[in-house]
């Protein structure tokens, strides 16, 4: 083998690592997948909701201030009697499986005479120190066991809002004296609150961007109406 041999050799071999070698960079660079930060699929159910403004109240449960306000207690009363299999709802009714409901509405969580109440009602009571609010009753007779865990409530719940509404609003009558409805529409403000601060710098601006800046969850984009403000002015 002269020289000349070796030196072809060489060239093919160094001329094959190259092409080798480039090729590996040229495809490494076509097909980039960088290594996801977090392993596995993102499900990022919640995120419409964050974007868009007018979505983000649909999204969440509808508070029962507001479902209350259009409630019925007549279909209620209808409601009620699925309770009655269980409940009584008279002023000084018997209990029965469960406690009479009369008067439920801000009654203290566990208190009722003469029933022996599960655990996990009683934990959940806190000593009295919970009460019967209509939230807590919109939450407990939507899903019993997942609210109160551990309630010897057996009810599978009320999944739809107008019948809890409607059956709430029907307990809200078996007192002598109702306690008032809540203020609808009280906790639903505090949010466009919010909005509308970040939306203000843009007055004069385009009247589309604030409903942007009104989506609270990104600071981000509150911010960015401030920009067409100095072209405006
Ligand atoms: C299958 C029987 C059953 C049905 C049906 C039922 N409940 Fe109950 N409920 C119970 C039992 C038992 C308890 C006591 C739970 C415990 O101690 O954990 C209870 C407790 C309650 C309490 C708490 C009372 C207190 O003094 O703290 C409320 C409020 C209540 N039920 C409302 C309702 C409403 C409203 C309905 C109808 C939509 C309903 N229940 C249907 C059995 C039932």
């Amino acid at each position: 083998m002269d020289s000349n041999e070796v030196n072809k050799l060489l060239a093919g071999f160094l001329g094959t690592c190259f092409v080798v070698f480039s090729v590996g960079i040229v495809s490494d660079g076509l097909f980039a997948s960088p290594a996801p930060e977090k392993p596995g699929f993102a499900i990022e159910a919640a995120e419409p909701a964050e974007g868009g403004g007018a979505a983000a109240p649909a999204a969440e449960a509808k508070p029962i201030a507001d479902l209350l306000a259009t409630a019925n207690a007549e279909t209620g009363a209808a409601i009620f009697k699925k309770c009655q299999a269980c409940h009584s709802g008279e002023k000084g009714g018997p209990n029965k499986v469960g406690p009479d409901l009369w008067d439920i509405i801000d009654r203290p969580v566990a208190e009722h005479e003469g029933f022996a109440y599960s655990a996990g009602m009683k934990d959940f009571s806190k000593g009295g120190a919970e009460k019967w609010t209509y939230d807590n009753l919109n939450h407990f007779i939507n899903a019993p066991k997942k609210f109160v865990k551990g309630t010897a409530m057996g009810f599978a719940g009320l999944p739809k809002d107008e019948d809890r509404a409607n059956v709430i609003a029907y307990l809200r009558t078996l007192s002598d004296n109702p306690k008032p409805l809540p203020q609808p529409g009280a906790s639903a403000e505090a949010k466009p609150a919010e909005g509308a601060a970040a939306a203000k710098p843009a007055t004069g601006a385009a009247p589309a961007k604030p409903a942007e800046g009104a989506a609270p969850a990104k600071p981000a984009e509150g911010a960015a109406p401030a920009k067409p403000v100095a072209p405006a002015q």
